[in-house]
């Protein structure tokens, strides 16, 4: 009988500009090509439904939403997503991958926005269901070298969104969040440093995941 390999969850975090979309696909075509199954998705969004709370949260228009609605609809969307998307890929044994999930709550919502951070995670246990990732990669790199790469030559104002928009300040606290989360849970984080090249970081990726789910 062959048996049906265990189902993983893997999530990437970092300040904006950190490379996390790029890498999430090496990684997922990396995967594929050991033999696994891979899901990859991203947060606000990934199902139909998620997507529309993502036009909403993250539209430059909407100055007036509440950090209260923020917070919410960012639960909002993760609640779908791991009920539509995340769980069922699960329960089936395949490997997904998600760019951004609760911990970008706990950094942006709560260390920048200065949201109370045990009703974060109270909202967000409901939302999720108590959904941990297996393994989270926290991509580093100095905030202003990341908004650099947002923002800099070559990045087009249409592609940016509300947050991203948001201070060096509070960027800064978004990256002090990362670091103190993944310091609380040493055996969940990877941190992985996102300024070297886009190749040799992906071999650090690679390295990590491949012992933790034990593929080569
Ligand atoms: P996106 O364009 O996907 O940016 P990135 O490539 O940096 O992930 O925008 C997502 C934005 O939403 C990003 O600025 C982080 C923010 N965000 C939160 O503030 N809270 C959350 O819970 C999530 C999932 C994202």
């Amino acid at each position: 009988m062959v048996s049906t390999p265990q189902g993983c969850f893997i999530t990437f975090e970092g300040v904006e500009g950190s490379g996390k979309t790029t890498q999430v696909e090496l990684l997922a075509d990396r995967l594929r090509h050991a033999g696994r199954t891979v899901v990859t998705t991203r947060e606000p969004g990934g199902t139909p439904i998620s997507d529309r709370i993502r036009a909403v949260v993250l539209d430059r228009q909407n100055v007036e939403i509440h950090p209260h609605t923020e917070a919410l609809l960012m639960c909002a969307a993760r609640a779908q997503l791991v009920h539509e998307v995340i769980q069922p890929a699960l329960d089936a044994g395949q490997v997904i991958i998600c760019d951004r999930y609760s911990d970008s709550t706990f950094a942006y919502q709560g260390y920048a926005r200065g949201q109370d951070l045990a009703t974060l995670r109270t909202l967000n246990a409901f939302a999720t269901g108590g959904l941990a990732p297996h393994l989270t990669i926290l991509l580093d790199l100095p905030v202003e070298d990341g908004l650099q790469r947002r923002f800099g030559a070559g990045a087009s104002a249409a592609s940016t969104n509300r947050m991203d928009r948001l201070d060096l300040e509070f960027h800064r606290r978004v990256a002090a969040g990362y670091h103190g989360l993944a310091q609380a849970e040493p055996d969940r984080w990877r941190l992985v440093d996102a300024q070297e090249a886009v190749d040799d970081v992906a071999a650090a990726i690679w390295e990590i995941t491949a012992a933790a789910l034990n593929c080569s």
